[in-house]
């Protein structure tokens, strides 16, 4: 992993292959970002000039190489654009994209320093973010995903004095971006390594390493706990289900958070098969649970007052001879029945298990992140997850706070009238299907339906977000993302300083 570290030397007289600075789109021309001031000083003060003259316009995502003067000690000056420029100062989220992109375009190179904006705390830990989220590569299988090694380190450089909150930002900032780097790392590891007990070994190994509490239902523990959901959907695969506990105290902590997980490991839709076309990326279904793992072992290593438990509902969904077969009746966890009329409609089931057990802790919250369904991806897109809850105040603070952490949201209701649909079931309590219009919403209907009387509850939808199949943007690779990790985060760090949810 790329080594992060912050310096408040001068950028002239560092010594690295590359010096990043940041331009920008103004209303007459290209204009240089703060940061890059001494850069622009080695330049004759022309740098403006001679990458206009190069093709750069500030456009967010470019990036102009210029071989650097005399006055500079890094080989050569990497222009990045930030888009328009702002009055009020970058936002943090163009920063981390253009640090994103910097930490990209610098794969192969063993040096960089980032002259970008840095004056406070905030930009800072957006800078170094953005840079080890760009610096991301997932070498598993392939050595290194484009032949070169991502850059070796990155200085961070601000003119802060004393720099002890700009190192206590990057500190975070490398929290952030490992958990951020476990969770992809997860989504992309191949489904024929990673399954239910392989991903419940990694959660075990995490908690010793990092010092939570972890417990793991095999399938006899489900099996005994009358687990159907979980059950039910790993029934038809060679590898059996789990669910996993991971979690983090903190004494002072005035609230208690439960994270759930959607951890379908592959999902195949069942006998429900999925056509082509359909399967070759739902190794991507556990995201949530990737997410919800990453959260939780984020709050410990940053020490967050506030309870964290983090549940991953582990399930590899494929058809066999021991299939559950659309028609058959599943007894959830906690009792109710469920008809399977589509065994493609699997998440719900493994995270309705999840919720109510979860539930039976009494959290203040539980909020549950997962890849569940198409029609989410059809409403709002590939980069937007959705938000439902059923209280209004936490759906909404929730999209405010993904905002805050970057991340694209959206808050989506629950109509009470979709609700009907599930509940025709001729022989079950509900049945997994409802109507097909709003299906991301009667997903999240039914899993309202587990969630215990007077518990705060929401549900993130990241099917769209979880895996990005285009072209790599800003930080984001190709691949897993880890979407939701920042939010959830956040939501644990406001909820820690606010002391109450
Ligand atoms: N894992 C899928 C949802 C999904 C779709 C995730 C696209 C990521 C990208 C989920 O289990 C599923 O198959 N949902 C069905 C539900 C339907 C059968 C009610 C869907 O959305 O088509
Ligand atoms: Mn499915
Ligand atoms: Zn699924």
């Amino acid at each position: 992993m790329t080594a992060l570290s912050v310096s408040t030397s001068s950028a002239a007289s560092l010594r690295a292959d590359a010096l990043v600075i940041g331009v920008a789109k103004g209303p007459k021309g290209i204009v240089l970002a703060p940061g890059a001031e001494a850069v622009n000083e080695a330049f004759d003060g022309k740098l403006a000039e001679v990458l206009g003259t190069l093709g750069a316009t500030g456009a967010e995502g470019e990036t102009v190489k210029v071989p650097s003067p005399a006055g500079l000690k890094a080989a050569f000056v990497l222009a990045v654009g930030l888009g328009e420029t702002a009055d009020a100062g970058y936002g943090l989220e163009a920063l981390r994209r253009a640090a994103g992109v910097a930490a990209r375009v610098l794969a192969g190179t063993k040096k960089a320093a980032l002259a970008l904006p840095a004056e406070s705390a905030e930009e800072v830990e957006a800078v170094a973010l953005g840079g080890l989220l760009g610096s991301y590569a997932f070498g598993t299988y392939k050595g290194n995903g484009n032949g070169k090694e991502p850059v070796g380190e990155l200085l961070v450089l601000t003119a802060r004095k004393g720099s002890k909150d700009a190192k206590a930002a990057v500190e975070r900032a490398v929290v952030i971006g490992e958990e951020m780097n476990r969770a992809r790392d997860l989504v992309n590891t191949a489904p024929n390594d990673l399954n239910p007990k392989s991903f419940a070994a990694i959660a075990q190994a995490a908690g010793k390493e990092h010092g939570l509490k972890v417990e793991v239902l095999d399938e006899k523990a489900l099996t005994k706990g009358g687990y159907g959901g979980l059950l039910g959907v790993g029934g038809g695969s060679a590898n059996p289900p789990r669910l996993v506990k991971l979690a983090y105290t903190h004494p002072k902590a005035k609230v208690s958070l439960a994270f759930v997980g959607k951890g379908i490991t592959y999902d195949s839709g069942g006998i429900s098969l999925k056509p082509a076309g359909h399967n070759e990326t739902m190794k991507c279904d556990m995201a949530g649970a990737a997410a919800v793992f990453a959260a939780v072992v984020a709050a410990k290593r940053l020490g967050l007052a506030v309870n964290v438990t983090a549940w991953l509902a582990l399930a590899e969904n494929m058809p066999s001879g021991s299939a559950t077969r659309p028609g058959d009746v599943l007894r959830m966890y906690g009792g109710k029945t469920v008809e399977v009329l589509n065994t493609d409609a699997e998440g719900r089931l493994v995270l309705a298990d999840a919720i109510v057990r979860a539930g039976e802790e009494n959290p203040d919250v539980i909020v549950d992140v997962a890849t569940l369904t198409g029609a989410m991806v059809l409403a709002l897109g590939n980069r937007t997850f959705g938000v439902m809850s059923n209280n209004d105040e936490l759906r909404d603070s929730l999209h405010t706070i993904a905002g805050e952490a970057g991340e694209q949201s959206w808050p989506m209701p629950l109509p009470a009238d979709l609700r009907k649909g599930m509940t025709e079931s001729t022989i079950a309590d509900l049945s997994n299907m409802g109507e097909r219009m709003g299906g991301g919403l009667v997903a999240g209907l039914f899993l309202k339906e587990f969630v215990t009387e007077g518990t705060d509850w929401a549900h993130i939808d990241i099917a769209g977000p979880a895996f990005h199949e285009g072209a790599p943007y800003g930080y984001t690779p190709k691949g897993g993302t880890a979407t939701s990790v920042r939010t959830l985060i956040r939501y644990a760090e406001k909820t820690a300083e606010n002391g109450k949810a």
